[in-house]
């Protein structure tokens, strides 16, 4: 039986990751501080969940991470300066970082013990109500609402958990959770059964879990109780995988682009993306676009 699902409020932001895959940049900064054309990868999540709905941002970081909490900062004296020098625009910027309303509040994950562990380290954040969970190195671009809204409206319309997925190919499944569904009509279905990484010929299906979760509180006691799973680490997916003994949990394929900012070539591609998508830079992005390929004898120009 499903439950009726009030509106999300909470979304918890997973960044006590320590990104050496982009060492030595993240030797100093945070992968989550690193910019897509003008705004840090993590500010795009937040502006996601603002948009969605969600008032209070949960931040499970780390002693690596002070520059997350000092960015979400209030920064009195450069409001100051931007206020008397008439800068209003980069003012508005500045300030819109969190908007007035909404809250950051800053829970430790004292040991990387994996993604299920930090999700549960929020528990005295959310509480007993429905949160959203949000991994910032998928970034999702879309036309309309973001995908967080749209998954939003699913689980208010099903009152049950959402989980956002997008197929793969079968040679990619040992990088995502696995789902296999009940009746998938195109764009969403009751998941059946989740499976964290599995290799190829293991995978249920081809439909692979992006960094966007909208869960019932029920997940905390089974987070509680998780094993470690994959990579020795206590699995997200496999108390959800608990979860949808108890609950309804719906997969979910969001109208969008992701970019898996995770990897090199991903965060290549989200720059490219927004940079073309810019109400400023765009003519300008695609001009030296062209130059560059073609300077380098990849097009003719
Ligand atoms: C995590 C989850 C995985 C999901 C992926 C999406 O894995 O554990 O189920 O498919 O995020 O990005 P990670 O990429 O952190 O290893």
């Amino acid at each position: 039986m499903s439950r009726s699902f009030p509106r999300i409020r909470k979304a918890v932001f997973p960044v006590a990751g320590l990104g050496t895959r982009f060492l030595p940049a993240t030797k100093t900064v945070p992968k989550e501080m690193l910019p897509i054309v003008d705004r840090p990868l993590i500010q795009y999540a937040v502006d996601e969940a603002i948009a969605a709905g969600c008032d209070t941002l949960v931040f499970v970081t780390n002693r690596y991470k002070h520059a997350v909490a000092d960015y979400f900062d209030k920064a009195y004296e450069l409001e100051q300066k931007l206020e008397k020098s008439g800068k209003q625009e980069l003012l508005a910027l500045v300030r819109n970082v969190l908007p007035d309303g909404v809250r950051a509040v800053f829970v430790t994950q004292a040991e990387a013990l994996g993604l299920g562990h930090a999700v549960l380290c929020a528990r005295p954040v959310v509480g007993d109500e429905p949160f959203a969970v949000l991994l910032p190195d998928d970034l999702i671009w879309s036309r309309g609402d973001g995908a967080l809204t749209q998954m939003a409206d699913h689980a208010q319309a099903t009152g049950g958990s959402v989980v956002a997925v997008q197929d793969v190919p079968r040679e990619q499944t040992s990088s995502y959770g696995i789902v296999a569904t009940d009746g998938f009509d195109g764009q969403a279905g009751r998941i059946r059964k989740i499976v964290e990484k599995p290799r190829p010929e293991d995978a249920p299906s081809t439909l692979a879990v992006v960094g966007r979760y909208i869960l019932s509180p029920a997940i905390f006691d089974l987070l509680e109780t998780t094993p470690k799973g994959a990579g020795g680490e206590i699995q997200l997916t496999d108390a959800i995988a608990a979860l949808l003994q108890r609950e309804r949990v719906d997969a979910f394929r969001f109208h969008g682009t992701r970019f898996d900012c995770g990897t090199h070539l991903g965060l290549i591609e989200a720059t490219i993306r927004y940079a073309l998508d810019h109400e400023k830079l765009s003519e300008a992005a695609r001009g030296l676009m062209q130059r560059a390929l073609g300077e380098m004898g990849v097009v003719e120009t």
